[in-house]
């Protein structure tokens, strides 16, 4: 099936840690039609996340769960989505690592953004690792989200030069650039099996 943007929109939550740029972005693509989803939630595990700032910009709902006592947290979650239709978790730039169960209660509808080219440099500190090891490229990956950290199926990946006077500063930001070109361009792929 093929979803004409415009007709059939489906209602997704971006969870967010940190400065929000990827939801930001994704947020515009959504409202200039550009693609077939509402952002309709907002969740953080932080009261102080800087992207929390775009709930009031535009006018979404925000949630903040700690993750103090995950199970907990996550069973709130799930309440929340169910109520809000929500049929696609976008993770961009969270920072928790979501159970299992709570995986597989969304299986096929959380996808994450990674600052690397998966599978090399999961985890944390890519860039300084990517730098360190003298790599000549780097990237970034759209992935779906399984049970083990960083490793779902690829959806898409953008390769990013490294220059010879690449710091982590620079190379983040020109990785950063291409993440906010892959994230929409995921979410239209993957689109029809939503
Ligand atoms: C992005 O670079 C994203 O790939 C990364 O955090 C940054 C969030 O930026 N995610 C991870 O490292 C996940 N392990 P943003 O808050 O400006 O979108």
């Amino acid at each position: 099936m093929v979803r004409s943007i415009g007709s059939d929109r489906i209602n997704a939550g971006v969870f967010i840690s940190g400065t929000g740029s990827n939801l930001e972005n994704l947020i515009k693509f959504s409202l200039n039609k550009k693609l077939p989803i509402n952002i309709n939630l907002i969740f953080s595990d932080k009261y102080n996340a800087k992207g929390l700032r775009f709930a009031k910009k535009y006018k979404i709902k925000k949630k903040i769960y700690l993750f103090k006592n995950k199970m907990n947290d996550e069973k709130k979650i799930l309440k929340v989505l169910k109520k809000n239709k929500i049929k696609l978790i976008c993770l961009a730039g969270f920072m928790k690592i979501l159970s299992k169960n709570f995986i597989k209660k969304f299986d096929g509808k959380i996808i994450n953004i990674h600052p690397s080219l998966l599978p090399k440099y999961k985890g944390l500190k890519t860039h300084e690792r990517v730098l360190q090891n003298k790599e000549k490229f780097s990237g970034c990956t759209v992935h779906y989200v399984n049970s083990k950290l960083d490793s779902g199926k690829i959806i898409l990946q953008k390769k990013v030069k490294i220059r010879k006077n690449d710091t982590v500063d620079k190379l983040s930001k020109r990785i950063l650039k291409q993440e906010h070109k892959i994230f929409p361009e995921a979410i239209k792929k993957i689109m029809p099996n939503l």
